[in-house]
């Protein structure tokens, strides 16, 4: 078997074999296989499509080529996943609230990923907060307070991140078969029998239609289905960010209010999920019995105590749970406005992203700063008056201010029409 019988193979939309999956990953991984050849198979797989089994056997293939987790002797643990978007901050609410009812929580998270943010960098807000803790210590922290949060090491499915690389450097990320290996080979060797998907679509995700996230939800519960893991999938709408807070401290900040009992597409969001994960592992047959557990978990504070315990456990700081407000601390500012009156019609939300993103940046390069961001201050479907404030970008330096005025006033669009948002549009069971 060599590689360029493989690129032949699948160039001419012929299904690879369980064995030759198993020889591509273990070449991509041991170097026998050169970047340009792995890229080469990449647009083949891109443009000719995988078929499920070739797409589950792949899957296999990158979960094993690294650790994996076992988890059965702490119980049955469940995991989340979002697909990815712009001010998704649910995993801060959702584990603390399942945890607090008793649900176990194993949560590996990823960083900030293009245009959309990871969960391990806002964890690490939280001052001192140590992402990367021991697997041993991490099996400890979910025993003794049903969950912990850390940021998933190179250590496992070692090829989703060479491949994930080089489909970034070739225009090969939005593949429904490369996405599902590429998520559900991580969640596979991170041990959890149980995970409910976040799966996005809009502008801001990686899926641009309800249609094709759908598909990606069934691909990835199929597989799931096949490899002993127990799979619900909520499809999101993500035309919007998910709250008005984009960049680290003010997406921790958004999180931080839904836990202090605020409403909003975050706590709306976040519930729906808990819901699901509730009747996933069982502990409630109905919707009613779960929507009862979760909201006396806000109500009561326990969450939020949860959470304490959760960031405590890692050596983080508490501060800012006890004192959310201390998280939007005044900065420099530009205050973008509309030049009509109407309707917000829609947000090019991964603009967005990458705009915050960018303005982490220090002579053009990047230095993580958690105080910088934006905060919107109108939704999808608001009435704007000629004039009135869109949107605030804080900052600590610019390169060059009236560029990026530029390509903020491309990120939003306000027309004559009515216009709605919806939020969650199916789940897949
Ligand atoms: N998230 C991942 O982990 N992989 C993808 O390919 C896309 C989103």
């Amino acid at each position: 078997m060599d590689i360029i019988e493989l690129i032949d193979k699948k160039k001419s939309g012929k299904k690879l074999t369980q064995k030759e999956w198993e020889f591509f990953v273990s070449g991509v991984c041991n170097g026998q296989i050169k970047d340009y050849q792995t890229s080469s198979m990449l647009m083949a797989m891109y443009l000719k499509d995988l078929e499920f089994e070739e797409t589950y056997n792949l899957t296999m293939a990158m979960a094993n080529s690294g650790k994996v987790l076992n988890l059965d002797d702490i119980g049955e643990c469940l995991d989340k996943h979002s697909t990815g978007g712009v001010s998704d901050t649910t995993t801060l609410v959702v584990v603390p609230v399942l945890a607090s009812i008793g649900v176990k929580v194993a949560k590996m998270s990823g960083r900030s990923l293009g245009h959309t943010g990871g969960t391990a960098d806002k964890m690490e807000v939280f001052q001192g907060y140590n992402t990367e803790i021991s697997t041993y210590k991490f099996k400890e922290l979910i025993a003794k307070n049903n969950a912990s949060i850390i940021s998933q090491s190179d250590d496992f499915a070692v090829a989703d991140k060479i491949l994930y690389k080089l489909r970034s450097e070739t225009g090969t990320v939005d593949n429904i078969s490369l996405i599902a290996s590429s998520i559900m080979s991580k969640k596979i060797a991170c041990g959890a029998k149980l995970l409910v998907l976040d799966v996005k679509y809009g502008s801001g995700a990686f899926m641009k239609t309800e249609k094709d996230a759908k598909q990606l939800a069934k691909i990835m519960k199929d597989i799931g289905a096949r490899c002993g893991i127990k799979v619900c999938a909520v499809i999101s709408n993500m035309n919007q960010p998910l709250t008005p807070y984009i960049g680290n401290n003010f997406e921790v900040y958004s999180a931080l209010k839904v836990l202090d009992g605020l409403d909003n597409n975050l706590s709306n969001l976040s519930k729906v999920l808990c819901e699901e994960a509730l009747l996933l592992c069982g502990k409630c047959q109905t919707k009613m019995q779960a929507e009862m557990l979760i909201n006396d978990a806000i109500k009561s504070g326990k969450a939020k105590q949860k959470l304490i315990e959760i960031v405590s456990a890692q050596n983080g700081s508490v501060e800012y749970i006890n004192n959310p407000e201390k998280l939007i601390k005044e900065n420099r500012f530009i205050e973008i406005n509309s030049e009509y009156d109407g309707y917000l019609q829609k947000f090019d939300t991964a603009q967005l992203g990458n705009i915050a993103h960018s303005l982490q940046k220090i002579d053009g390069k990047i230095i993580r700063q958690d105080d910088v961001g934006i905060i919107l201050n109108k939704n999808v479907g608001d009435y704007i008056k000629n004039g009135e404030k869109i949107m605030t970008v804080y900052y600590n330096q610019l390169d060059d201010k009236d560029e990026l005025i530029e390509e903020i006033k491309k990120s939003f669009c306000v027309g004559k029409k009515p216009k709605t948002a919806k939020l969650v549009d199916n789940i897949l069971k």
